[in-house]
């Protein structure tokens, strides 16, 4: 038997059924980020590999196991995007446009090489907004209510909670880090081999692990709380306030770390309630103050978030978008009209702005009724031998009681645009 080739494992054909939905969650993205003055961006979907690595950071799953690389003929390595945090930052920095605060969003394909598993794909798709050029907390909290507004218009606002972590400044960690390896270091053996090489390399990603065993270690590691600044815990409570203040629901999670590096201050998740928070947050992001800086651009603050969009779908956002169909069905019967003209009859209709499908068959009434029924098209519009010799058309409305009528052709444009 034959068999037609598939996509690429991880990634997804969005099927004409399911077009409905996205664009319904596009419009509503697009019109919430104008309700707070974002202006979108679109970066491509090739970066060179060194602008992605140390943002993101070399030691991260993301670096390690899940870039799609590429090498051109001149030996510069490209990889495809896997997040849209560090181009729009690389864009906004390349147009000389951090000078100014600034408040970008975008919407496209991200990449990350996964093990595939629910939920996680290999190409999806995220919309995210970016605030660049303000260190006051209010800009951490204008994204976390840009959010909350978007789950309300989505209608899944109350599937959602927020989880909320405060990383400090990279000063504080660095002085956390080392207490937390020495910490890990007297139970090294009763950590897996991944979370041994983490201890060596990033040690906070150790309090994310999925390793049961390491449940009483974690509970009992010390925290980065203890080692914060008046300044940085000042900071995060202002957040914390503010979101409290606007009756959002909110959980702070110590041990929420994040998978990109280029985090500080203020970290956030949001996640579906009662689920796995690593296979099920819809929505991430926080502050980055030192990544414009690590790219070659100024040392501009930043802070945003991003969504996938498959998760929220999932998550019932759009569910009952509907296409459109098409306002009118033409067709015409054997032994009357010739195609072509059809088709011209049809251009007519469309420049009085209204939409049309053409059947592209001569057929049989019985039949034209049942495709322009199936269309879901309003008015079926039908050309028979009697019509055909005096001119004419006959409309009948398929989905009211309204009587059928028989018009001239010249005036089939005005009339259906007057329905
Ligand atoms: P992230 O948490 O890596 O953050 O991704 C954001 C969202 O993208 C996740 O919450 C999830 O819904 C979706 N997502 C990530 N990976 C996959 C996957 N393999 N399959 C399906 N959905 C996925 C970022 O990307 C940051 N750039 C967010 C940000 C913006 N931080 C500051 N500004």
């Amino acid at each position: 038997m034959k068999k037609v080739i598939q996509t690429v494992r991880g990634m997804h054909d969005i099927l004409p059924e399911q077009i409905a939905a996205w664009e319904q969650l596009e419009s509503t993205v697009a019109s919430v980020m104008a309700s707070y003055a974002y202006q979108q961006v679109r970066t491509p979907v090739l970066e060179r590999e060194e602008l992605i690595l140390r943002p993101v950071g070399e030691h991260s799953d993301i670096v390690q196991k899940e870039l799609y690389r590429y090498e051109s003929s001149d030996g510069s390595v490209m990889v495809m995007r896997p997040e849209g945090t560090v181009p729009t930052v690389r864009a906004l920095a390349n147009a000389n446009a951090t000078n100014q605060p600034s408040r970008t969003w975008y919407l496209g394909p991200m990449f990350r090489h996964e093990r595939p598993q629910k939920g996680r794909l290999r190409q999806f798709h995220q919309f995210g907004a970016e605030l660049l050029g303000v260190d006051d907390p209010s800009a951490d909290i204008e994204i976390i209510l840009l959010c909350w507004r978007l789950w309300q218009q989505l209608g899944i606002a109350d599937k959602v909670e927020l989880q909320v972590n405060n990383l400090g400044r990279p000063a504080e960690r660095t002085q956390y880090k080392e207490v937390l390896t020495d910490y890990l270091t007297k139970d090294l053996d009763k950590l897996g081999e991944l979370d041994q090489t983490r201890v060596a390399q990033n040690p906070l990603r150790v309090l994310d692990s999925k390793d049961p065993a390491l449940v009483p270690i974690i509970k009992e590691a010390p925290t980065l709380q203890e080692f914060l600044s008046a300044e940085s815990q000042q900071h995060f409570a202002q957040v914390l306030t503010a979101i409290q203040a606007a009756q959002i629901p909110v959980t702070e999670n110590p041990q929420l770390i994040r998978g990109l590096d280029y985090y500080n201050l203020t970290v956030f998740e949001w996640v579906e309630i009662g689920a796995d928070r690593r296979q099920n947050a819809v929505a991430g992001g926080g502050r980055y103050d030192g990544l414009a800086a690590m790219i070659g651009g100024n040392d501009v603050p930043g802070t945003g978030m991003a969504a996938g969009m498959e998760r929220l779908l999932q998550l019932g956002a759009c569910h009952d978008a509907q296409a459109l169909p098409p306002r009118a069905f033409l067709a015409t019967s054997k032994d009357a009209l010739e195609l072509p003209q059809l088709l011209s009859l049809a251009e007519a209709v469309r420049n009085a702005g209204v939409s049309v499908q053409v059947h592209l068959r001569k057929d049989k009434i019985k039949n034209i009724f049942k495709h322009a029924d199936s269309s879901g098209a309003r008015y079926a519009v039908v050309i028979g031998p009697k019509e055909a010799s005096s001119s004419q058309v006959t409309v009948k409305d398929l989905r009211g009681d309204a009587e059928q009528q028989t018009i001239e052709q010249t005036e089939l444009a005005n009339f259906l645009s007057n329905l």
